[in-house]
């Protein structure tokens, strides 16, 4: 097992990391609101050479000193990128600030099998953690949620991965029309015998602007009532926690040790260079918090690129009051919490959070404070929503 960068080898809080968004699918997913596109061919040579040219960008922007902890590769399907093109986009961030082996470097595939046939190539280029899309496992939920693969293809890549990857996780979308919780905890038994050690377990969310919005509008699709999604939420922390992956966020569990250190940096409020379509970041520049966000559209993304060496839009000052928000949105989502001294320094000496409202959430189970450390409990990040809205009115 790889000895890990710690976060904390970078000096700003949080951690530092760099994430690329490859925004292609082989096919658009009835309930996906993420910046992915079907294209019938992409210019590698191009987009490699675009993707590059934008990490240039903001890497001479980015101070000098800055120590990476983690690279993660998603979209889209970055599982049907060349693996070469992987390859030239982590020689480039080695080039920039150096990767160590130590360095996290995810990617998200896809588990059909001609993806499946790509992860060696993966491996070789360099990365170390795969985390595949599984979503269900069995073909009749796979069909409904729009999926390309079958479960036995699901089970083969996965089996695939794991020869191949110290490091590598799942991801399974519960809450689905008709599930009941005695079929979502045999589905998760069968899932936990095939995790190593991370599984991310995502309720199902209905998305404006998506297929599955429609058909919802029309009557067509009947997702679980909020009873029964509470109901499979506690099943899973009950499942989860007797198998020794508790939740250390929301929707991801994992053995101690095997957390995505890349998500890590988003929740513990770290600075991440965000580059390819729709990509956002956050970086610290001269005492101030910027977010930088590039432009969506693929075709467009690229074009602003290959004339003026990126695609961001103008950069946003995220201001003191917006930094306290959002860090405390962020570390609420871990089960570890979030310090009330940090939520003050990010807020510019404010604290940002209602004291009188953590009084009264923590008597209904929904908070706990230790000392600096502000928690939800596993009821209050299935809350998350109004949680966040008591504590920021
Ligand atoms: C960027 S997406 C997809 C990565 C990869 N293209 C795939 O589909 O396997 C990351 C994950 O978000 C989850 N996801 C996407 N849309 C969702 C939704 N509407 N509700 C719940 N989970 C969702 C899926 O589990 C998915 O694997
Ligand atoms: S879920 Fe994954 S494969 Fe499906 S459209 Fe979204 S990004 Fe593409």
């Amino acid at each position: 097992m790889l000895p890990l960068t710690p976060p904390d080898a970078d000096a700003t809080p949080g951690g530092f990391g760099l994430y690329v968004h490859w925004p292609f699918c082989a096919s658009k997913c009835p309930y996906c609101d993420f910046n992915s596109h079907v294209r019938e061919g992409v210019d590698q040579a191009r987009w490699r050479a675009a993707m590059l040219r934008e990490m240039d960008h903001f890497a001479a922007r980015v101070p000098a000193g800055r120590r990476l902890s983690s690279v993660f590769f998603g979209g889209g399907t970055p599982s049907l990128m060349p693996p070469e093109t992987v390859a030239a986009v982590l020689e480039r961030a080695d080039h920039h600030w150096g990767i160590g082996d130590g360095v996290e470097v995810t990617l998200e595939a896809n588990p059909t099998s001609s993806e499946a046939a790509r992860f060696a190539g993966f491996r070789a280029a360099g990365v170390n953690r795969l985390s595949m899309g599984i979503q269900a496992l069995n073909d009749a939920d796979l069909k409904v949620l729009g999926r390309k693969h079958s479960a036995p293809e699901a089970m083969a890549a996965i089996a695939m991965a794991k020869g191949i990857f110290d490091r590598f996780s799942f991801d399974l979308i519960y809450a689905r029309p008709g599930q009941t919780v005695a079929a979502w905890q045999d589905e998760l038994s069968r899932a936990l015998d095939m995790a190593v050690g991370h599984l991310s377990l995502y309720q199902l969310t209905i998305e404006e602007g998506t297929q599955f919005h429609t058909l919802q509008q029309r009557g067509d699709l009947v997702v679980p009532d909020e009873d029964l999604a509470g109901d499979l939420y506690e099943a899973t922390q009950v499942l989860l926690n007797q198998a020794g992956m508790p939740a250390y966020e929301v929707s991801n569990h994992a053995r101690p040790g095997q957390e995505s250190r890349h998500n890590l940096v988003y929740w513990r409020y770290g600075d991440y260079v965000g580059i390819g379509p729709g990509a956002h970041g956050r970086l610290t520049l001269k005492g101030e918090k910027v977010a930088t966000r590039t432009h969506r559209a693929p075709e467009i993304w690229l074009q602003r690129v290959e004339e003026g060496g990126t695609g961001a839009h103008a950069d946003e000052v995220v201001t003191p009051d917006q930094r306290g928000r959002e860090a405390l949105m962020m570390g609420l989502r871990l089960a570890e919490g979030v310090s009330l001294a940090r939520l003050t320094a990010e807020a510019g000496g404010v604290n940002p959070v209602d004291m009188a409202a953590v009084d009264r959430l923590s008597r209904h189970g929904l908070l706990t404070l230790d000392g600096d450390r502000l928690t939800a409990t596993a009821d209050g990040r299935q809350r998350l929503n109004g949680v966040l809205a008591a504590l920021l009115e």
